[in-house]
């Protein structure tokens, strides 16, 4: 039998505040500023002058206890504020498992999607609320706020699959999501990469 965390879990209920959207009992909770997310936006400049304007908050993951483990399935809820940078609507970092293992997504409030990539072809799949967006193995995945308000959604995972976020930082998407005059537009790329980041 594979090792369990330690100490072991016993059976819990786990609580989806659909109001706060949290977890409880919560467990870490992660802030991404747009800082964070330096070399991924195409825009170099426009994501230079946000940083400095303040570097706002791009997103929070509120996780629940359950650790990421192997033979855990840990659950976590990502809210992604508003907004864009020079036009490419707000993201999360994204990443791909070094474990090549599946991963659900449930909308939970707001407009959002799931833009995946495998190395060769991109997908986006539109996920409001109530929606579940699976993501096999072997695909690379971001969520995009595509609305005005925040964008939630709960991520249940296998806990020893792991995050490379170098990963897209060398392959990118396939493609990038912008603030289009009728809606988001879904915009495929050769492979154009940003200016690095300043240290
Ligand atoms: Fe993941």
């Amino acid at each position: 039998m594979a090792p369990f965390a330690t100490p072991p879990i016993r059976p819990f209920a786990i609580e989806l505040d659909r109001s706060a959207l949290t977890l409880r009992p919560e467990g870490p909770v992660l802030t991404r500023r747009l800082s964070d997310l330096a070399g991924l936006f195409l825009d170099t400049a426009a994501w230079r002058a946000a940083v400095e304007d303040g570097d706002p908050v791009v997103y929070t993951v509120s996780s629940s206890p359950v650790p990421e483990s192997p033979a855990e399935l840990p659950q976590s809820i990502t809210t992604i504020r508003p907004g864009d940078v020079g036009g490419e609507l707000n993201f999360t970092k994204g990443h791909i498992h070094p474990r090549p293992e599946g991963e659900i997504y449930l909308g939970l409030d707001g407009e959002g999607g799931l833009l995946m990539f495998d190395g060769t072809d991109h997908v986006f799949l539109e996920l409001s609320r109530d929606r579940v967006g699976y993501i096999p193995p072997g695909w690379a995945h971001r969520s995009i706020n595509t609305g005005e308000a925040d964008y939630s959604f709960l991520a249940v995972y296998p806990g020893g699959a792991g995050h490379d976020y170098g990963w897209v930082l060398e392959h990118g998407f396939g493609a990038r999501v912008y603030a289009g005059s009728a809606g988001p537009e879904l915009r495929p790329f050769g492979h154009p990469r940003p200016e690095p980041a300043p240290r």
